[in-house]
């Protein structure tokens, strides 16, 4: 396996070209990166990349890191996959947006995931998450007339107004509305109503309270924002009951875990079934394309005639090299077993740092499903609500990071975060990492 330079380690903050590099982009771009998350990355040192392949992640200055973060989820197939990226290119050739009718592609794309995802009857096509949990949102306040939505703390549903609210509360503002932004509007935030996750009574009392003006209950099924909070059958049990006596439409938002723990989502391994489904991330193995899918009568509101009501637009909406991908990233899923070959190499790496904090006596847990995982120190215990992990030890994590980094695995040293895992992980990544966290917690 080729990590870090020749002596096996990286020194990320002696690296001259890479900081003035990021040096430039900080005078040009607000933190010097895309997105605040991502800006996050220079807690552990500058960094720039300018190349992945499979599960290598290279620096502007040549240095190799094995990828954990694998750009927040989307990467299940390894980065530059041969026969994603083919796909996309044929599309690239007949050129990438007509903007009128039908397409091919979205016939085929849509196909495979109306056979595939339980609650999908109908789908439209998007750019990503967040447009998908919007257009989600806007589909269910049409149907019900009603405007308030029930979200859970510690999911996240996007940057828009409708859904960023009580994301990571701080300790002392959990059980209330918090806006993760500033310039949100006011009345979008009255509107997002806030329970805690795995709660079934606190689910209820909502409700009891504000069940006949709800227009929609959206949540992460596995919170994947924070980690790992893996849902008490109980509680998407009794959501699907109070959600069905009171017609409110439940939407699943399997941005994450959707084609990346499962091609059918996790709502086929939890046998419940929502009235819609947003897709993305793992859908296009790094492309810009997601989905909002579900009952037909719900999809049905954006049909662009007299009769629908529902304004569902976008012009890169069903972009061809997106469809393109998706359809060769879906078909590589399901004919290759990447779920069986991940959750088994999941498996194994969560057993082996859960070993590890044994080892070296460190408090912590390892949590995680199929091919995400994440340490988590100075807690213990399953975690299943947003509380059991606001008293994670973020500094611990981050020296954590740092020191993992040095050895040459890449991961965001945000401590909320989580390791994701792809069809190019093997065997060597498994042990090199192994080797690296042995090395990083007996310093900590
Ligand atoms: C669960 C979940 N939903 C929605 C989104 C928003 O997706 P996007 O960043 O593509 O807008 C994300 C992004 O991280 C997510 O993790």
């Amino acid at each position: 396996m080729l990590t870090g330079n020749d002596s096996g380690m990286t020194d990320p903050n002696d690296d001259a070209a890479m900081s003035e590099l990021v040096d430039r982009a900080r005078e040009l771009i607000p933190g010097g990166a895309q997105t605040g998350l991502r800006a996050q990355a220079y807690e552990t040192g500058d960094v720039a990349f300018d190349s992945a392949s499979e599960a290598t992640l290279t620096t502007v200055s040549g240095e190799r890191y094995t990828d954990y973060h694998l750009g927040f989820g989307p990467i299940v197939l390894g980065h530059a996959h041969d026969g994603v990226d083919k796909a996309a290119r044929a599309a690239i050739d007949d050129g990438v947006l007509y903007g009128a009718g039908t397409t091919t592609l979205e016939v085929e794309v849509a196909e495979r995931l109306v056979n595939l995802v339980p609650s999908i009857e109908m789908v439209n096509f998007c750019n990503s998450g967040s447009e998908a949990t919007y257009h989600a949102i806007r589909l269910a306040r049409a149907a019900t007339g009603n405007e308030k939505v029930l979200k859970f703390e510690g999911c996240y549903h996007g940057w828009h107004d409708y859904v960023d609210v009580s994301v990571y509360p701080p300790a002392d503002r959990v059980g209330e509305r918090y806006p993760e932004s500033d310039g949100m509007l006011s009345a979008a935030v009255e509107n997002t109503l806030v329970a805690p996750f795995n709660d079934p009574d606190a689910l209820e009392d909502v409700f009891r309270e504000h069940g006949d003006e709800l227009a929609a209950v959206i949540l992460e099924p596995i919170p994947h924002s924070v980690g790992c909070l893996l849902p008490e059958p109980e509680f998407l049990e009794r959501l699907r009951e109070v959600t069905e006596s009171h017609d409110v439409p439940l939407v699943f938002d399997e941005v994450i875990s959707g084609f990346r723990h499962s091609p059918r989502g996790v709502q086929y391994e939890f046998g419940v079934t929502p009235d819609l489904t947003c897709v993305a991330k793992a859908l296009g193995n790094g492309y810009p394309v997601a989905a909002v899918g579900g009952r037909a009568d719900l999809l049905a509101q954006a049909g662009g005639d007299n009769e629908s009501g529902v304004v569902i637009s976008g012009t890169y909406s069903g972009s061809l090299p997106g469809l393109a991908a998706a359809r060769e990233t879906i078909d590589t899923i399901v004919e290759e077993d990447v779920q069986g070959y991940l959750t088994n190499l999941g498996d194994r790496y969560r057993d082996g740092l859960t070993d590890l904090l044994e080892d070296h006596a460190i408090d912590g847990r390892v949590v995680g499903h199929r091919s995400i995982f994440s340490v988590q120190f100075g807690v213990d215990g399953e975690p299943r609500t947003y509380e059991d992990v606001l008293g994670l030890d973020e500094e611990r994590f981050r020296a954590f990071a740092a020191g993992m980094r040095e050895r040459g695995q890449f991961f965001t040293p945000n401590p909320y975060k989580r390791h994701h895992l792809s069809f190019a992980h093997d065997e060597s990544h498994l042990e090199s990492y192994l080797d690296a966290a042995d090395a990083v917690l007996d310093e900590l």
